[in-house]
């Protein structure tokens, strides 16, 4: 995983996220789990991507080093899955199937809310309105064989967690 400063891709306001080339599964799933070590309590993360960019990876990898025990599966079909990671509830959707925001009532979103839960969701553009608001929004794109990532703030706990990161 080769971090790439923003030096290198200059943007207005670049402290507010920061981009990685990752150029294998073994990059993106060590990213997922270095921001695993610095999460805070009841982080909402929403993991942007064409199909197949890594995004399940990414969560399976911090999911995983959350203190997940079990077998974490993909979301595609089930649109969420619900876990404990250490003490706390954690959720995985992917909503790529919902067609309306409004479809998403009957899987009773509320435990989303619970502020101690780590909630990760994969295209959430389509759950908009119905989703608890995002702390980080990770953006994956091919590139070079292998994926460009950035990881971007939203809230100023995201921002902490951001700077926490190595
Ligand atoms: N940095 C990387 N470089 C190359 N391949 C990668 C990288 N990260 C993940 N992959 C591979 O990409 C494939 C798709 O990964 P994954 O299922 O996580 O994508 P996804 O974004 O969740 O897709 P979907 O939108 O269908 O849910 C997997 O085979 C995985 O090994
Ligand atoms: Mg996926």
């Amino acid at each position: 995983m080769t971090e790439r400063r923003a030096a290198d891709h200059p943007s207005p306001g670049s402290d507010a996220g920061r981009t990685w080339h990752l150029p294998d599964e073994a990059a993106t799933a060590a990213l997922g789990a270095q921001l695993a070590r610095v999460l805070e309590e009841g982080m909402v993360l929403y993991l942007h991507g064409p199909l197949g960019a890594g995004k399940t990876s990414f969560a399976r990898a911090l999911l995983g080093a959350s203190g997940v025990g079990e077998r974490i599966k993909s979301p595609t079909y089930s649109l969420v899955e619900g876990y404990v990671a250490g003490a706390r509830p954690a959720w995985h959707l992917d909503l790529y199937r919902i067609a309306d925001p409004g479809e998403l009532e009957w899987l009773g979103l509320d435990a989303l809310s619970d502020p101690a839960a780590l909630v990760l969701v994969e295209w959430p553009e389509r759950g908009r309105g119905a989703l608890p608001p995002a702390d980080l929004q990770l953006h994956l794109a091919y590139a070079d064989g292998g994926r460009h990532a950035r990881l971007q703030v939203v809230t100023p706990r995201g921002r902490r967690l951001l700077q926490r990161l190595p």
